[in-house]
């Protein structure tokens, strides 16, 4: 069996802990923390929100870098989704924030990119479950259908859970990724 490439939990993954300090900034697993490096992305309809999500990581503490737009001036949301989704694929950074009109063409962009498990996700329980039991290492917004203190919320929630490594998620998410040979 293949198993995924998963987010960097921290290890051992058997003593994962879940959510983590209050400030939540970092990814606890009950032994150690560490900080998460995020790469950040919009298009012209999700600029707004981005600056909203990139002012709540800089409050917060965490690394990240800002991919753009840089403006609300009309940008190709397949452009700056896949910089970030390749950004992370390749391992720079460990999780990205993605936004668009509706979060939905960024995640069909991020997931086309092998290793990324882009997730919409549109409320709190959405945001845990996506981290927890799908290890979604992508979150996608949509500045047009959220409001910035509910989208702020589900950033936090996102950032601050981890992996549940129980066997069936482990098993899930391993046959998630086509085989290699598949052209990928
Ligand atoms: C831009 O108008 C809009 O189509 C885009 O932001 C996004 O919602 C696509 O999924």
């Amino acid at each position: 069996m293949t198993f995924p490439r998963l987010t960097p939990n921290p290890v051992p993954w058997y003593n994962c802990g879940g959510p983590s300090t209050s400030s939540g900034r970092r990814e606890t697993t009950g032994v150690r923390t560490r900080q998460l490096k995020i790469a950040l992305g919009s298009d012209h309809a999700g600029y707004r929100l981005k600056e909203e999500v990139a002012a709540l990581l800089r409050s917060d503490g965490y690394d990240f870098r800002d991919f753009g737009a840089f403006s609300d001036e009309p940008t190709d949301y397949p452009d700056i989704g896949r910089q970030v989704a390749e950004a992370v694929a390749g391992g720079e950074f460990d999780r990205g924030i993605l936004v668009c009109g509706t979060g939905v063409g960024m995640s069909i962009v991020a997931n086309k990119v092998r290793g990324i498990r882009a997730a919409v996700c549109s409320h709190e329980y959405t945001a845990r479950i996506s981290r927890r039991h799908n290890d979604a290492n992508v979150l996608a917004l949509g500045g047009r259908t959220l409001g910035p203190e509910l989208a702020k919320e589900i950033v936090r929630v996102w950032l601050t859970n981890v992996f549940d490594p129980q066997e069936r998620h482990v098993r899930r998410v391993g046959k998630i990724e086509p085989p290699a040979t598949c052209g990928g």
